[in-house]
């Protein structure tokens, strides 16, 4: 039976969650009506309400230049050049007059529609209601001390708390950044001692997450939702790097919030949301786990602050679809696993990550799980839905068996027959034994293993990535026994991946002349420094996640210790260097933000692991049932049931 016929058996019957209907259907029939006023003016009221206007603008952009403006207007998905950017005007003058919305009274509303046609599904108009997510943190305050996923710790009482801690909440809380007087996002670091800022003044998506966590985790939704709601809003935008618009759907790498004269008014000024897609960013690599994160925000957002009523919203659900559909569009790949180019995730530069990579992966299939909990049952979605369980089933089956190495299946590897031209070759990918490394021979402990970091024809990349192996066992990509096998591995080779400072972004590194080819000589990337072997202390809250879904959280703890000895000593160091992470990394920055909040959070769920659980997802029986189906339809477990007439060596 093939892979198809038993996804299908399966899951037929499976009841459709989803609103919308045909994906991979090429190029998206986009249509805008261009007249999205988010409006947010300010004006002295009773409750003094704050509003502000926004308008969409467009430039011009190499010569060829659309104005929409104000009008109606709908145009194709590759009509025009242009850059976008989403302008908030807060008219300076008023802001003087004194009212915030950090008054704690604002109220958001958007008084035209931005009607978004995507394959027949419309995008509604962004109603950002500040009251009712005010009220709702009121009340979910009082749920969340009775015993809800939601911990709000005293923040009074800071006797109780360490100081490393309270240290770590006032640089996190230095870090926010503001829009239009709410708190939309964190700066990726906030170094002082830095002369050149570079993009790390933008809130990065991914840099978010873990400060969005600890936001939630302290009972503080506000930020989140707004970050939520804003980069929803920079996701629909068209964005364009030399006449070429990439798929819909995709986020922004980060965005950075700019003051600019308002037009025509020299005393007033505006905020305009700038997002970069990769246009802008060094190297151009666009942002695949953006939209991935996004997802999984939003699920914790929801799990943590009780309030579903962003998830359920029409924007956000057309939202969630537009980034699966980018994600489960058909493209010339064989593969179940997401085919992407260097650079496309934490590991930002050229680092040989280029193809299948485990982070994209297991960031790919929590999101996709995510996304499944999330969308609203609509007529129309059974194909998307049957897509996306498909996927999932694939992506599982294929992580598990062919990622997944261990003493046994490095043996088996070891002996692989190749040039197998058949149906059902073992060594399905042609990996040729002598790609073993030496390094692995010696490095593979009895116990424990590891999903590798990349697969491709005649390709393992045996690296160990640790965000990778991490959110496998978080979203339960990994088996259970996969998983133990992964905490397992971090503890015999503690000091390898672990050292003076958790955790190394993966091991080993590339050097000398492989180093030269595969990172273009990145003087960046040296050995054992940033991408390249270098130690993240961000990754501790990854970690932690991890070892408390395994109810091993004592290996988390442990791993916070150590970071406890001399992170915030070594002002929150972005990266540290060395094999065994002695120092400060070469050019890391100080005060980076998600050092703190990788921290925080860590700190946060090892005092409360329960609350883990708004980050992790179980598998369900409907995809245990199919995976079970799968391997014993895998022919590396029928080897032994040897079929001569279908098997042909070319
Ligand atoms: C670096 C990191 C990237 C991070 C960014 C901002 O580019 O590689 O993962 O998002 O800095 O901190």
């Amino acid at each position: 039976m093939g892979t198809s016929e038993v996804v299908l058996q399966v899951l037929s019957g499976a009841a459709p969650r989803l609103l919308s209907s045909d994906i991979g259907s090429g190029f998206l029939d986009s249509t805008f009506s261009s007249r999205f006023l988010l409006k947010c003016t300010k004006k002295r009221a009773s409750r003094y309400k704050q509003l502000f206007k926004c308008s969409n603008i467009v430039q011009n952009h190499i010569g060829v230049s659309r104005y929409m403006g104000l009008c109606s207007d709908s145009f194709g998905y590759n009509e025009v050049n242009k850059v976008q950017r989403l302008i908030c005007k807060c008219q300076k003058a008023e802001r003087l007059s004194g009212t915030t919305a950090a008054d704690g009274n604002g109220t958001w509303f958007v008084d035209n529609a931005k009607t978004l046609n995507l394959n027949g599904v419309t995008k509604k108009p962004n109603i950002l209601e500040f009251e009712n997510v005010q009220q709702f943190e009121q009340e979910n305050k009082g749920l969340a001390s009775n015993g809800s996923v939601g911990t709000v710790r005293d923040t009074t009482s800071k006797t109780s708390v360490d100081s490393i801690e309270d240290e770590a909440w006032d640089l996190l809380r230095d870090s926010m950044v503001y829009y239009c007087g709410s708190p939309i996002g964190t700066i990726a670091a906030n170094d002082p001692t830095s002369s050149n800022v570079l993009n790390y003044d933008q809130v990065f998506i991914r840099d978010f997450i873990p400060s969005g966590i600890a936001f939630l985790l302290k009972g503080e939704y506000d930020i989140v939702r707004n970050f939520i709601l804003h980069t929803l809003q920079l996701q629909s935008w068209e964005k364009t790097m030399d006449c070429h618009s990439p798929g819909q759907g995709l986020m922004p790498a980060s965005f950075k919030v700019r003051t600019v004269p308002l037009d025509g008014d020299d005393c007033a000024t505006e905020e305009v949301l700038d997002p970069d897609f990769g246009e802008a960013a060094i190297g151009r690599v666009a942002p695949v786990d953006s939209g991935l994160w996004w997802i999984i925000l939003l699920r914790a957002y929801g799990k943590c602050s009780g309030d579903l009523s962003v998830q359920e919203r029409i924007d956000v659900q057309t939202g969630i679809k537009m980034i699966l559909r980018l994600c489960l569009a058909d493209g010339f790949d064989m593969f179940p696993t997401l085919l992407v180019t260097d650079g496309p995730c934490m590991i930002d530069r050229r680092m040989g990550i280029h193809g299948h990579p485990l982070e994209i992966q297991a960031l790919f299939y929590s999101a996709l799980l995510s996304a499944r909990e999330m969308l609203a049952p609509e007529d129309g979605s059974a194909d998307l839905i049957r897509a996306l369980n498909n996927r999932l089933v694939a992506l599982s089956f294929h992580i598990r068996e062919y990622y997944w190495i261990d003493m046994r299946k490095l043996n088996e590897i070891y002996r692989y027959k190749t040039e197998e031209y058949s149906y059902d070759a073992v060594n399905k990918f042609n990996i040729y034994p002598d790609q073993i490394p030496p390094w692995l021979v010696e490095w593979m402990p009895n116990k424990g293993g590891y999903l590798i970091g990349n697969l491709q024809p005649a390709h393992m990349d045996f690296r160990f990535f640790s965000l990778g192996n991490l959110w496998s066992v978080v979203s339960s990509l990994a088996t259970t026994d996969q998983s133990h096998a992964i905490l397992d591995l971090i503890e015999t080779k503690w000091s390898d991946l672990v050292a003076d400072m958790p955790l190394k972004i993966c091991y080993p590194a590339l050097e000398g002349q492989e180093w030269q080819i595969i990172t273009g000589s990145d003087p960046k990337n040296t050995p054992w420094s940033y991408h390249n072997g270098g130690s993240w202390p961000t990754l501790l809250w990854q970690l932690t996640v991890a070892c408390i879904k395994m109810n091993r959280p004592e290996i988390a703890a442990k791993a916070v210790q150590v970071a406890e000895k001399r992170i915030a000593r070594d002002k929150w160091p972005e990266y540290y260097d060395t094999k065994r992470a002695r120092f400060i990394g070469k050019q890391s920055r100080l005060f980076q933000t998600w050092s703190i909040a990788g921290y925080l959070v860590a700190k946060l769920l090892l005092a409360d692991p329960s609350a883990a659980k708004i980050l992790i997802t179980e598998e369900d029986s409907e995809l245990v049932n199919a995976f079970s189906c799968m391997i014993s339809a895998n022919p590396r477990r029928k080897r032994g049931r040897k079929n001569p007439n279908k098997t042909y060596i070319v």
